[in-house]
């Protein structure tokens, strides 16, 4: 039994983490395929005891690969996907290139599983901050219909790449070592800073983080006329997201039913100390499966609104579990099939 599995990208912050749970949630592989670019040709990478060599990704990758879990940016993923699903492997990519390809199912298995089944080859793992946010207000959502959604968001390193989370672990020891460092891989100091997200700003003055999380949203909840509006932040912490979300009802929705909705949530936990103050914190959520979702309360400027603190781990749920999760799914419904398979451009 088993099946063929290549990770492109497997050398970066993403591919590791599927690499990881490949392993410990005893995935069928038959044959494990690492693939990153001609930098990393020829290295190798412990899996479960065993060393597998890198190789950089070429035109025959993708022969006798059944899958492929793709994280190794968006340019990457334009080049190869349709040239592995040519070969005849199924490709769920956690790139943006194909999200919004009204042909490509873009799928957080709590949410929308059943659109899994539509795929023409691709799948699509939506961007991490919008996956955490998904599965912490969709179960809201089928219970009362939301109407609006304003989120903030405290994202971290991770989302910029392993380079990114070493830059600022050295920025922060080189400060307090009395130096000015340069950043290099991220555009501002991060290290004892904040910055809004650098992604590119549209003539609204929204980031393409931010117009993520609105369109990617309305797509995964197939609700295109949800309002949503985001500020998307990057602060220094290591590899889990936080974000403060205000959700507006048609009519109240009463905070204690919230919170028993959000407790029962597969994909989520619900954390809430009241007496200690104590919720939901990048360090709690690291290496954790669940968003952890807390401090739901009444929004005090109006009568249909709640507001709600969660923190998920960007590369496990934000990334490299949701893309597993979707690739337990194809097996388990029998959808990893490439008979319908046409290529997506
Ligand atoms: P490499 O390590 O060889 O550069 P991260 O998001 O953590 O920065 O990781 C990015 C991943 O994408 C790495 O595995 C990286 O490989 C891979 N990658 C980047 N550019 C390419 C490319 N042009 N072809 C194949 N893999 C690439």
């Amino acid at each position: 039994g088993g099946i063929n599995v290549a990770i492109l990208g497997a050398t970066g912050a993403v591919g590791q983490e599927l690499l990881q749970l490949l392993a410990t949630r005893q995935f069928p592989l038959k044959n494990l395929k690492l693939l990153a670019s001609p930098r990393s040709a020829g290295t190798t990478i412990n899996y479960s005891g065993e060393e597998l060599e890198v190789e950089a990704v070429a035109e025959d990758s993708f022969q006798d690969v059944d899958l492929v879990l793709a994280s190794a940016g968006s340019s990457t993923s334009k080049t190869w996907a349709a040239k592995a699903v040519a070969a005849g492997a199924v490709v769920i990519d956690n790139s943006s290139a194909f999200r919004m390809n009204p042909e490509v199912p873009l799928v957080v298995p709590e949410i929308n599983p059943e659109a899994a089944a539509k795929h023409q080859g691709i799948i699509a793992n939506p961007n991490c901050t919008t996956i955490l946010m998904g599965v912490a207000i969709y179960p809201l959502h089928q219970v009362q219909p939301i109407k609006r959604v304003v989120v903030s968001t405290y994202q971290s390193a991770s989302g910029a790449g392993a380079r990114a989370m070493e830059e600022v672990k050295t920025q922060s020891q080189a400060i307090l070592a009395g130096e000015t460092p340069q950043p290099e891989i991220l555009p501002y100091p991060l290290a004892f800073n904040l910055f809004p997200h650098n992604s590119p700003l549209n003539e609204q003055g929204y980031c393409e983080e931010e117009m993520k999380m609105i369109n990617e949203t309305r797509k995964i909840f197939n609700a295109p006329q949800l309002s949503l509006s985001a500020t998307c932040v990057r602060v220094p912490v290591l590899r889990a997201h936080s974000e403060a979300i205000n959700l507006e009802f048609e009519q109240p929705f009463a905070v204690q039913q919230a919170r028993d909705i959000i407790a029962q949530a597969k994909g989520v936990k619900l954390v809430e100390d009241w007496q200690a103050n104590y919720f939901p914190m990048p360090i709690d959520a690291t290496g954790k499966d669940e968003v952890l979702v807390g401090r739901i309360r009444q929004d005090l400027s109006h009568p249909c609104g709640l507001e709600l603190w969660l923190c998920g781990d960007q590369i496990r749920k934000g990334a490299a579990l949701n893309a597993i999760q979707i690739a337990e799914l194809l097996l388990q419904e029998n959808w990893l099939k490439t008979t319908n398979s046409k290529v997506v451009v």
